[in-house]
């Protein structure tokens, strides 16, 4: 089943929250001159249109990057964020989302190895023609829970792993899990970061009590919510990113994003976050 297509999201305060960690991670990797490897296990068509039928279906960025957009009051994470996503938009308005794969491009150097797993043929073939040209990169059409054991540990032992799985089924939640494991054994100093949404599933509740039995060298979880549940009880009511191996200063950094980004991005009195970590 591969009915989810991430153009109907692309720019939400999902995204706002992944992204603008990653960037940290990556930029957190690039103070040292070695290289490094980062693999995107899902990485989705690596660019949306804005303008498309799909993004304007629910106008779900509108709520996400577009808050953004104007504001000259961005704590620094998210002002690199936002203008790293400017680029991307030459005349200025917002028109265009980069995904994960071409923001981390964007800032790895030609020495990184960029490694890109995406299963949606369309996503693929779309993901495959922005990367043909990148020499560093290599886009994969297969499953990038299976696939992430080929790729770690790097030659250089030093990458990240993003981990953003649709999670149309409830066996992603168990398939992070068991990845994860794995690829622990194998590359144990790693950073990997899970991105998680908050749904009225055990499973998702569940998922970060997991995620800090695994990681016993640190942890950090950092959550968004942005919305109340339908009136049924169910939705995105916001979302959750888990590092294994955090950077050291992410903590810091994210002690000032977190609660702007739920005001800005609150759609609702009770918007909120949370942020907690063990550190070694
Ligand atoms: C949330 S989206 C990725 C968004 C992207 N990481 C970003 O931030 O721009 C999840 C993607 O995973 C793809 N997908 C689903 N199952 C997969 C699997 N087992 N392996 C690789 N890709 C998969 C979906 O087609 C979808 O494009």
């Amino acid at each position: 089943m591969l009915a989810y297509r991430h153009a109907f999201h692309a720019g939400n305060h999902a995204d706002v929250l992944k992204h603008t960690v990653l960037l940290r991670v990556l930029e957190h990797l690039n103070l040292k001159d070695k290289p490094y490897r980062l693999v995107d296990t899902h990485a989705g068509a690596g660019g949306y249109s804005l303008r498309d039928a799909a993004a304007q279906k629910n106008g779900e960025y509108l709520q996400g990057i577009a808050r953004l957009w104007d504001r000259k009051d961005l704590p620094g994470p998210v002002a690199d964020y936002v203008a790293l996503v400017r680029k991307f938009n030459t005349k200025g308005e917002l028109e265009h989302y980069p995904g994960s794969p071409t923001l981390a491009h964007a800032v790895m150097r030609p020495t990184d190895q960029l490694r890109l797993f995406e299963l949606h043929p369309t996503d693929h073939r779309t993901l495959q023609l922005g990367f043909k040209d990148v020499r560093s990169a290599m886009v994969m059409h297969a499953d990038g829970f299976a696939g992430l054991k080929g790729q770690v540990p790097p030659h250089t032992r030093r990458g990240a792993v993003l981990m953003d799985p649709s999670y149309e089924g409830r066996d992603d939640y168990g398939k992070v899990v068991q990845t994860l494991r794995d690829a622990l054994l194998r590359f144990a100093e790693g950073i990997y970061m899970v991105w998680y949404p908050q749904v009225s599933k055990h499973e998702a509740a569940r998922l970060p009590k997991q995620l800090k039995a695994m990681a016993p060298k640190g942890w950090l979880h950092a959550t968004l919510t942005v919305q109340k549940p339908d009136s049924q009880g169910f939705g995105l009511v916001g979302s959750g990113v888990f590092l294994i191996n955090p950077p050291h200063t992410l903590h810091g950094e994210l002690r000032t994003v977190l609660p702007f980004l739920a005001q800005v991005l609150g759609q609702y009195d009770g918007a909120t976050f949370q942020l907690e970590q063990r550190a070694v």
